[in-house]
C-alpha cells in the first residue's frame, strides 16, 4: 500500500497528481469513518486496451466519464493489455511505452491514484486461471455472436486476428469483472453486448457451482459523439483525431483541415452548424462564443477560417494545463510503477479471495 508522505503525496502537493485544486490532506485509515463509507460505495470498473495516445474523442467519451466515477463510486480502472493482445499480438514491443503513456495520460488528466484503483491487467496472473475456468462453461455460440468478435475479424482482415484469444475476449472481460467483484460497469453502447455475455457467463456458473460470482449491471453512460476531421466518428484507425498531447501547431493544423458544410464555400455563405464537425466540437470546448458561432455562421457573417481558428484557440488552452502536469509527470521518475504497484497490492486480498471461492465451487485443489 501507499506510504503517506512518499513521492507520490510530493506529486500532489504540488498540484501535478490529483484533482489540481486545493489539496485535501487524506490521513484516513482503514479504521476512520471516511475510509469505511468508501468502503460502502458501489464498485465500478472499467479497463482500457492500451492502443496508443488519447485523443478529444476519448476525452469527452471515457476521460470525463472517470472523473465522475472515482468521486461517485469505490473506481477501478485497469489497462487491459491481455486484451491489446487479441489484435496486437505481433506488436508487443510496444506494450511498455502504451501502458506507460496511459498511465501518465490518466494522471493528467486528474485521475486521482487515492481515489480510484490503479492496476494492470497482467499482474494479476489469477486473472488467467479464471480465464481458462470460465472457457470450460461458455458456449462457443455465445462468444460467435458478439458484434465486435464479427466486426473485428471483418475490419482486419488483413491481420490474422481469428484466433482463440479474440474469441475469447469476452471471457477474459468477464474475468476482470468478476474477479475483483466489480457491481457495476459503464457502458458505451458498444459495450452493451460484452457485459450482457459477461451476465450471462455468471448466472451459469452460479447454477452449476453455487452463488460466488457477481453479477455486474449495466452503468448507461452517456458520450456525446465527436466528429473527426472527416465528419465521421473520431477514431484513431480512421486517422482523423485531435489527440490530447498533441502541441499547439498539431492541433491548428488539424482544426484546420476538419471538413465544414460542403455548402458553404466561402464567408458571406450561410452555414448549417447542426451538420458541421467544427461546431459539434464549438459545442465541448466554446460556451463562451456557442451562440454567437451558431448565429452567425447561420447568418453566413462568421467564415469557416475563423470560426475555425477560434475553435482551435480554445482546444489549445484547454488542453495546456494537461500538457503541462504531464511534462511534469514524465520527468517524476517511477511514478508509473509506483502507481501500479499501489494498485496491485490493492486488488491482490481482493482476487485471491475470489480464485479461491471458484477453485473451491468447482472442486479444485
Ligand atoms: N473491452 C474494453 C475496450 O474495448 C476493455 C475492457 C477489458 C473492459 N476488460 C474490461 C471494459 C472490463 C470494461 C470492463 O476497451
Amino acid at each position: 500500500m501507499r506510504r503517506p508522505g512518499g513521492k507520490l503525496d510530493v506529486l500532489k502537493a504540488r498540484g501535478v497528481l490529483g484533482g489540481g485544486r486545493a489539496i485535501i490532506p487524506r490521513i484516513e485509515t482503514a479504521s476512520t469513518p471516511g475510509a469505511q463509507q468508501a468502503a460502502r460505495k458501489a464498485r465500478v470498473l472499467t479497463g482500457y486496451r492500451p492502443t496508443g495516445p488519447l485523443h478529444v474523442g476519448h476525452w469527452f467519451g471515457n476521460i470525463q466519464n472517470m472523473l465522475r466515477l472515482q468521486e461517485e463510486h469505490d473506481a477501478f480502472f485497469f489497462i487491459a493489455d491481455w486484451h491489446m493482445l487479441t489484435t496486437d499480438y505481433d506488436r508487443t514491443e510496444l506494450l511498455p511505452e502504451r501502458v506507460r503513456d496511459l498511465v501518465l495520460d490518466w494522471l493528467a488528466a486528474g485521475i486521482d491514484p487515492d481515489k480510484a484503483t490503479i492496476y494492470r491487467q497482467s499482474d494479476v496472473p489469477e486473472v488467467a486461471e479464471m480465464t481458462l475456468l470460465l472457457g470450460m462453461i461458455t458456449p462457443l455460440g455465445w462468444l460467435e455472436r458478439v458484434p465486435t468478435y464479427k466486426e473485428r475479424l471483418r475490419d482486419m482482415a488483413e491481420r490474422d486476428v481469428a484466433n482463440y484469444g479474440l474469441l475469447g475476449y469476452p471471457v477474459l472481460q468477464t474475468v476482470d469483472i468478476t474477479i475483483v467483484k466489480g457491481e457495476l460497469v459503464p457502458v458505451g453502447e458498444d459495450q452493451v453486448a460484452h457485459l450482457e455475455i459477461s451476465r450471462e457467463i455468471v448466472r451459469r456458473f452460479n447454477r452449476l457451482y453455487g452463488g460466488v460470482l457477481v453479477e455486474p449491471q449495466p452503468l448507461l453512460s452517456e458520450a456525446p459523439m465527436i466528429p473527426g476531421s472527416d465528419g465521421r466518428k473520431m477514431s484513431k484507425s480512421l486517422d482523423n483525431s485531435i489527440g490530447v498531447r498533441d502541441g499547439e501547431e498539431q492541433i491548428r493544423a488539424k482544426v484546420h483541415s476538419f471538413i465544414t458544410d460542403p455548402r458553404k464555400i466561402r464567408r458571406g455563405d450561410p452555414g448549417r452548424p447542426e451538420i458541421c464537425a467544427i461546431f459539434a466540437l464549438h459545442r465541448q470546448f466554446s460556451p463562451d462564443i456557442l451562440e454567437s458561432t451558431e448565429a452567425n455562421c447561420r447568418s453566413g457573417a462568421l467564415g469557416c477560417v475563423e470560426c475555425k481558428r477560434n475553435l482551435a484557440d480554445r482546444i489549445v488552452e484547454r488542453y495546456r494545463p494537461f500538457r503541462e502536469r504531464r511534462a511534469e509527470l514524465e520527468t517524476a521518475p517511477d511514478v508509473v510503477d509506483d502507481i501500479l504497484a499501489a494498485g496491485r497490492a490493492k486488488v491482490r486480498p481482493i482476487v485471491e479471495g475470489t480464485i479461491e471461492a471458484v477453485r473451491d465451487a468447482m472442486h479444485l485443489g
